[in-house]
C-alpha cells in the first residue's frame, strides 16, 4: 500500500488497484474512554460540533505527526478498511508513506513506528516532491531539472529533482491553513465577524483569488465591448463579535485576495529564491519544461498565472493535483526494483526485526 498522510486530507493506494480511500485526516476521540469514535469525512462533520468529552482531532500539523497515537489508529484504520474492502490480503502489508522534505530523524522514524505498529511489515518513506514529481510523470530518474511545488494544506514544497534525486528541496509551513487563518483573522478584523475553520475554508474554495487576471491592464479593462468576469462574492455566516449575535455578510473575491495577499507573497517568494539558487544547466531544464504545481492549494485561483508573471516560467498545474502524491508512491510501490533509489534511506531508523 502507498499512503499519503496529509496535513488535511489522507489517501490511500493499493496495488493492482489504484487509489481506494480518499479521507480527510480527522479522527474523533472520546476523551473519557480513549475510543475512536470516528475517522475521516465522518470525523470531519464533528469538527467544531462536538460536546466537551469528544475531540476531532487532526493528527497531522505542518504535515508532519503532532500527535503518534491518533496518527496510529488512523494508519491502522486505513490498514483495515482496505483489508475489509478485500482489497489487500496480506495481514501485513508493506507501506510506502509520503513525508515533507525536510523533515527530522526523528519525524522520520514516528512514521515508521506508527506504520509498524499499525500493522505494517514494512515502512518506506519517500519525499512528497518527489512522489508528486513521479506522480506527474516527470523524468526523474534523467539528467534533467524537474521543478515541483506541492502546496497542501500543512506545508508548501518547492523542489528541483534531477537523477533520482532532490538537488534543493525547501518546506515552508505556509499553505492552505495558514490561508483559512488569513481569511478568520480578515473577517474578525473588518467585520467583527468571527467565522469557524470549515466556513474559511468554504470561502477559500468558493471566490479565493492569489491574482486577478485583469488586474492592471487598464487598456483591456476599459475597452469596450470586452465583457469583463463577473465578480464573485460568498455570503459568510459567523457571530459578531460585538452584538454576539448571528449575522449573514457577503465578502468579494478581492477581499479574500487581500486577505491571503501577504502568505502567498511569501510562498512565491520561497519559489523565486529556490530558482536562484538552483544551478544554471538545470535552470536552462526548468525554463524549457515549466513549474508543475501540485496539491489542494494549487488550485487556488490566479496562483498559476502569478507565479509565471513573477518567475517569467511557464507554470502548469498537474492533472488531479490534489492525488499526485499518492499516485507517485504508488507507482513507485508498483516498480520498486527500478525506483528504490527515490526513496529515502531509513536503514538506521527501522526497528530492528
Ligand atoms: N479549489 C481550491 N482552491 C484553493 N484551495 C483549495 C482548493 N481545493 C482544496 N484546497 C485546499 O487544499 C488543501 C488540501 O490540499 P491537499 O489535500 O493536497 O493537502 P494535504 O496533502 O492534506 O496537506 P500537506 O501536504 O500539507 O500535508 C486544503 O487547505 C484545501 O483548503
Ligand atoms: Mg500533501
Amino acid at each position: 500500500m502507498a499512503i499519503d498522510l496529509g496535513t488535511a486530507n489522507s489517501r490511500v493506494y493499493v496495488r493492482d488497484r489504484g487509489i481506494v480511500i480518499q479521507e480527510p485526516s480527522v479522527v474523533a476521540v472520546n476523551q473519557k474512554t480513549g475510543q475512536i469514535l470516528a475517522v475521516g469525512e465522518e470525523a470531519k462533520k464533528m469538527v467544531g460540533r462536538t460536546p466537551s468529552h469528544i475531540v476531532a482531532v487532526r493528527p497531522l500539523r505542518s504535515g508532519v505527526i503532532s500527535d503518534f497515537e491518533v496518527t496510529e489508529q488512523m494508519l491502522r484504520y486505513f490498514i483495515e478498511k482496505a483489508r475489509k474492502k478485500k482489497l489487500i490480503f496480506n495481514i501485513r502489508p508493506r507501506l510506502i508513506v509520503g513525508v515533507p522534505f525536510g523533515v527530522t530523524e526523528v519525524e522520520k522514524k514516528a512514521v515508521i513506528d506508527a506504520g509498524i505498529s499499525a500493522g505494517a511489515r514494512e515502512v518506506f518513506l519517500i519525499d512528497e516532491p518527489m512522489a508528486s514529481a513521479i506522480g506527474t510523470r516527470l523524468p526523474v530518474q534523467e539528467a534533467v531539472g524537474n521543478f515541483v511545488v506541492n502546496i497542501g494544506g500543512g506545508t508548501a514544497e518547492i523542489a528541483v529533482i534531477s537523477l533520482g534525486g532532490i538537488v534543493l528541496g525547501k518546506s515552508l509551513r505556509i499553505a492552505g491553513d495558514k490561508l483559512c487563518e488569513d481569511i478568520i483573522q480578515f473577517v474578525q478584523e473588518e467585520y467583527k465577524l468571527l467565522i469557524g475553520e470549515r466556513m474559511a475554508e468554504n470561502i477559500k474554495i468558493g471566490i479565493g483569488l492569489a491574482y486577478q487576471v485583469d488586474q492592471g491592464n487598464a487598456a483591456q479593462k476599459n475597452a469596450v465591448g470586452v465583457k469583463k468576469p463577473p465578480r464573485r462574492d460568498f455570503k459568510m455566516r459567523g457571530r459578531n463579535l460585538v452584538t454576539g449575535l448571528p449575522e449573514e455578510i457577503v465578502i468579494s473575491e478581492d477581499e479574500i485576495r487581500r486577505a491571503i495577499e501577504k502568505s502567498i507573497k511569501q510562498i512565491v517568494a520561497e519559489i523565486k529564491m529556490a530558482i536562484e539558487e538552483t544551478p544554471p544547466e538545470l535552470i536552462a531544464d526548468i525554463m524549457s519544461n515549466g513549474i508543475y504545481l501540485s496539491g489542494g492549494g494549487s488550485q487556488l485561483r490566479g496562483l498559476d498565472v502569478l507565479i509565471e508573471k513573477e518567475t517569467r516560467i511557464a507554470v502548469k498545474v498537474v492533472e488531479d493535483p490534489m492525488t499526485a502524491v499518492v499516485r507517485g508512491a504508488g507507482m513507485v510501490l508498483e516498480n520498486l526494483d527500478k525506483l528504490r533509489e527515490v526513496l529515502i534511506e531509513t536503514k538506521e531508523l527501522e526497528p530492528p526485526r
